[in-house]
């Protein structure tokens, strides 16, 4: 069966399958085993401490494959220039990568003049026709039940993704609550060329950054264990829904302000659960998707089911 679509021919992959940036989780070890599958791997870039850091990443993931693997820029959330980094990013030849986050046109300036591929992870359909604007080459399309943060509307994927393949005419890749391969079919249906999931590869054998706490939360949860916070600041953001985020969000209610808030959302307390598993003194992002996985396969194993159920699904369809 062929599974060809714009997004794997402009980006060189067997299936349309794109790992998203994970903050603090997309390590060479990831980005590589789901390029090795198939798939884009992505590393993320504002996770590692310096412009040496990424370029060492880079070089660990060429390591550990030959396959198109992506770098991903969340360009608003960590308070420091991206810049250097995709200059970083540059000096070692990567030729894809994503952005998030915020506007992304100094992203764009900062790659004006090279060749390198560009997806843009959006919200909303005018991000879209921006990201389109600004010549990007893809956009992928996160709807509410996605991990991490979010836009501010509470549209949900099954929506969002149609509205913006309407609206623009690069490839639209789907993204929020999906895990598996009826989800990958459904995007399809609504006209996406490629999804990208988050959630659904923290519980592989792979993201190996992960605590076991932060496996076993993800592999406990049903489909309403996450909640949304940030809300107040206007950045709303899933995550797992556990004793922090209920100080979280009490203080939210309470009408708290940034200062408030600070030290709980911090990307310390973001790692004090994801790598030290403290769940009384820290949050871990999640989707909704959270809910359907019970396993920790490898990425292989992973696409290998993937493939099997969307193929299921297309001979029901005839194909
Ligand atoms: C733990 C976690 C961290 C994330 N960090 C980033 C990030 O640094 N950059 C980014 O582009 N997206 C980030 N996202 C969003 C994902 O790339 C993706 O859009 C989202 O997970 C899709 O929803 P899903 O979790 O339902 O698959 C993150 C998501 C999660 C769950």
């Amino acid at each position: 069966m062929k599974w060809t679509t714009r997004v794997t021919e402009t980006f060189g992959l067997r299936y349309p399958i794109i790992q998203g940036g994970l903050a603090y989780l997309a390590y060479a070890e990831l980005a590589s085993a789901v390029s090795n599958a198939g798939g884009l791997g992505q590393i993320t870039a504002m996770s590692l401490p310096s412009p040496e850091a990424l370029k060492e990443e880079i070089r660990k993931v060429r390591s550990m494959t030959d396959q198109p693997f992506g770098v991903n820029f969340a360009i608003g959330q960590h308070g420091r220039p991206f810049e250097q980094m995709v200059e970083a990013a540059l000096e070692e030849g990567v030729s894809i990568m994503s952005v998030t986050g915020g506007n992304p046109a100094p992203f764009f300036h900062e790659l004006k003049g090279t060749d390198v591929q560009t997806l843009v992870l959006v919200a909303a359909k005018r991000q879209a026709e921006k990201a389109e604007e600004l010549g990007a080459d893809a956009v992928m399309v996160v709807g509410h039940e996605g991990g991490g943060h979010l836009g501010r509307a509470d549209t949900s994927t099954l929506v969002l993704v149609p509205e913006v393949v309407d609206a623009i005419s690069i490839p639209v890749i789907a993204s929020g609550g999906i895990g598996d391969g009826r989800g990958w079919m459904a995007a399809h249906a609504l006209g996406a060329e490629g999804i990208e999931m988050g959630t659904r590869f923290i519980a592989t054998k792979e993201c190996v950054h992960a605590s076991p706490a932060y496996i076993e939360a993800l592999l406990n949860s049903t489909i309403d264990s996450t909640v949304v916070i940030k809300q107040s600041l206007g950045t709303p953001a899933r995550a797992l829904s556990n004793e922090w985020t209920d100080r979280i969000l009490q203080i939210e209610e309470e009408k708290g302000t940034y200062e408030a808030l600070k030290s709980y959302i911090s990307g310390e307390a973001n790692r004090r659960f994801i790598y030290d598993g403290i769940a009384s003194e820290g949050y871990g992002w999640a989707g909704q998707i959270a809910g359907r996985i019970d396993d920790v396969p490898s990425v292989q194993q992973l696409f290998d089911r993937m493939v099997e159920e969307a193929t299921l699904v297309r001979k029901k369809w005839g194909e």
